[in-house]
């Protein structure tokens, strides 16, 4: 491990650490699901209507696991459209599978074309036939678990994938008081740090390394001068950690940090900032009533 020592924020999401993000999703401190879910009961029609622009629209989106969220927007694009093709994109067969059944059984008039696929690297759509446009969603404030340069290159990538007419709505978390961020991240129930102790879990697993993931402390920390939330893990006292499957021993001094997630949290306007940088043109921004989530619409012209 180099030093400082850190881990790559993809490694959460195991089966495991999957199932413990659902769960923060609903914990009473983690207020960022529940707030983004409220611009949308209230405001989803006239974002699909904005969106689609008095044509048809086919709704793609990046990630298959937003689950109610998602629903709330398909359904007023059944309301205003009759049926609707949905296709969810993920790395994860079993993700997609799951998302396939739930909206099907959920809402019968939305046809769904999962794709497996990293959009990360690049964003391989079919064409749409003549009268159909495209609305991409990046919603979950997912696009904060990115640093600033990788997530202007993901929005870079989605832009040349899209072509005229199309749009991509992308969902942000706010900065806002401190206590609420940190509250967020450290949940009292303890899911958060469950989830962040489940890497250890994770490397004992599948690298045949030793950790005692209860030696480690969580730790939530606002990052002020970066615009960040950050999560560690803190080891609680002097340890080695064997890591068989790499051949590496570890050692660990009393109080030093593994990094394990940065969440960015953006300031008004800049998200649109970030989606003209990234050539499209911020359309329409609904935010709820705290000003805590934005959600912006970034359209090709
Ligand atoms: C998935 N992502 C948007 C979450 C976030 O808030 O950055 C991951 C998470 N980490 C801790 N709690 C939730």
């Amino acid at each position: 491990m180099a030093s400082p020592k850190s881990l790559p924020p993809w490694l959460f999401y195991d089966q495991a650490g999957s199932l413990l993000f659902d769960q923060i999703t609903e914990v009473p401190e983690y207020y960022l699901t529940r707030t983004e879910r409220g611009i949308f009961l209230q405001s989803a029609d006239e974002i699909v209507t904005r969106a689609a622009a008095g044509q048809r629209l086919r709704v793609t989106e990046l990630g298959a696991g937003s689950a109610d969220k998602t629903r709330l927007l398909l359904s007023s694009a059944v309301r205003q459209q009759g049926e609707v093709v949905y296709e969810p994109l993920d790395v994860s067969e079993s993700a997609l599978e799951a998302a396939r059944k739930r909206i099907e059984r959920e809402l019968p008039e939305v046809r769904v074309a999962p794709r497996e696929e990293d959009y990360t690297l690049r964003l391989d759509l079919d064409p749409l036939p003549a009268g159909e446009r495209r609305l991409v969603l990046y919603i979950g404030s997912s696009i904060g678990n990115f640093e600033p340069a990788e997530a202007l290159r993901l929005l870079e990538t989605v832009r040349a994938g899209l072509r005229s007419g199309d749009a991509l709505l992308l969902g942000v978390d706010l900065v806002k008081e401190e206590a609420t961020l940190l509250a967020a991240y450290d949940d009292a129930a303890g899911v958060t740090a469950a989830f962040n102790r489940n890497l250890l879990v994770r490397l004992n697993r599948e690298l045949g390394a030793d950790f005692v993931p209860e030696a480690f402390a969580h730790r939530a920390v606002w990052n002020a001068a970066a615009s960040r939330m950050e999560m560690h893990l803190e080891s609680r006292a002097a340890q080695t950690v064997r890591l068989a499957a790499l051949g590496l021993t570890v050692g660990f001094l009393p109080g030093e940090r593994i990094h394990t997630e940065n969440s960015y949290k953006y300031r008004h306007g800049q998200a649109e900032a970030l989606l003209e940088r990234a050539s499209f043109t911020p359309s329409a921004t609904w935010t709820d009533p705290c000003g805590w989530f934005a959600v912006c619409l970034g359209r090709v012209e």
